[in-house]
C-alpha cells in the first residue's frame, strides 16, 4: 500500500483530484478511515470542543496534541497525518520548534500553525530544521476571541486582500499546505488557483484542491452543534462505515460541499 506524502499530495493537485481529509484522534477510527483511503488525517486542536467539551480550543495542550498523535498513528498505515500546533505552543520561534518536536516525535508527518504573515520566520525556522508544515487562515478558531466569534472570515475586500496576502506569504515561507477555514467560496476559488501547494477547505466551498471535516460533525455527534459548512453521514447511511466512504465519494466527486454548506 503507497503511503500518501506532501508529493503524492502535490501531485493530486497538479491532476486536479480532490484530497479527502477527517480530523481523528484515536487508533480506533484512524485505522477505519485509514481503511477507506482517507488521504490525510489531522489531530486538531478541535479536540478541545469535541473531545474535552469546552466552547473554543484555546486550553488544549501540545501534551493532548502528542498523546492523540501517537494514538492515530499506531492506527494509520497509509494516510498522511498532520499534528495541530496548540494556541500560544508557537508564540516564538523558538517555543514552537521545542513544541513542533515533540508532535513529530509523537508520530505526526506535519504540523499545522494558525495564522498569517506574521509566521513567516516560524515557518521558515521549522522548514530548516525539518519540520514540513501546513498554514491555516481564514476563520482561525484559536483567535476566536479577537474575531468576537466563530464568523466567516474575508467577506470584505480589505479582509479578503489580506487573506490573499498571508496565503501568498506562506507560501513563500514553505508551508506544504494550508486549510483555509471558513471564506466565501470565490476568495476560497481565487487563492487555491493562486497558490502552487494544495488548499484544503473547509466551510470555503467546492473549489478548493480538497476538503477536511472534523469527524465528530461529519458523523453528527458534536455536543449540541451542527455547522452550516458540515453534513450528517451517519445520519444519511446509518452505518460508520458507508458514512465515511460516502464522505470521501462525495469529496472526489465533488457533490460535497454543496452550496448549502458554503458561504459567500
Ligand atoms: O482543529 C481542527 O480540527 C482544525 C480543522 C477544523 C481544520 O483545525
Amino acid at each position: 500500500m503507497k503511503k500518501v506524502t506532501v508529493s503524492s499530495l502535490l501531485k493530486k493537485k497538479q491532476a486536479a483530484e480532490k484530497i479527502t481529509a477527517l480530523t481523528a484522534y484515536d487508533a480506533s477510527f484512524a485505522r477505519l478511515f485509514d481503511d477507506e483511503h482517507i488521504d490525510a488525517l489531522l489531530i486538531g486542536d478541535s479536540l478541545g470542543m469535541v473531545l474535552q467539551g469546552d466552547d473554543d480550543t484555546l486550553q488544549v495542550t501540545v501534551d493532548d496534541i502528542a498523546y492523540h498523535t501517537r494514538a492515530v498513528r499506531r492506527g494509520v498505515d497509509r494516510a498522511f497525518v498532520l499534528a495541530d500546533m496548540p494556541f500560544m505552543s508557537y508564540a516564538t520561534p523558538e517555543s514552537a520548534y521545542t513544541n513542533a518536536a515533540k508532535l513529530m516525535a509523537a508520530g505526526a508527518s506535519m504540523v499545522k500553525l494558525e495564522g498569517g504573515s506574521w509566521l513567516q520566520e516560524t515557518v521558515r525556522g521549522l522548514v530548516d530544521r525539518s519540520v514540513p508544515v501546513c498554514g491555516h487562515i481564514g476563520l482561525t478558531p484559536q483567535a476566536v476571541h479577537v474575531f468576537g466569534g466563530f464568523k466567516v472570515q474575508g467577506r470584505n475586500s480589505e479582509q479578503a486582500q489580506k487573506i490573499i496576502d498571508d496565503a501568498v506569504a506562506l507560501e513563500k515561507s514553505g508551508i506544504q499546505l494550508l486549510v483555509l477555514e471558513c471564506v466565501p467560496s470565490a476568495l476560497a476559488k481565487a487563492i487555491t488557483e493562486k497558490l502552487s501547494i494544495p488548499v484544503i477547505g473547509i466551510g470555503a466551498g467546492k473549489d478548493t484542491d480538497g476538503q477536511i471535516l472534523v469527524m465528530h460533525d461529519m458523523l453528527g455527534v458534536s455536543a449540541n452543534y451542527m455547522p452550516k459548512f458540515s453534513k450528517n453521514y451517519l445520519a444519511e447511511t446509518g452505518d460508520l462505515r458507508k458514512a465515511v466512504r460516502l464522505y470521501i465519494e462525495q469529496v472526489k466527486s465533488g457533490a460535497f460541499p454543496a452550496a448549502e454548506h458554503s458561504f459567500e
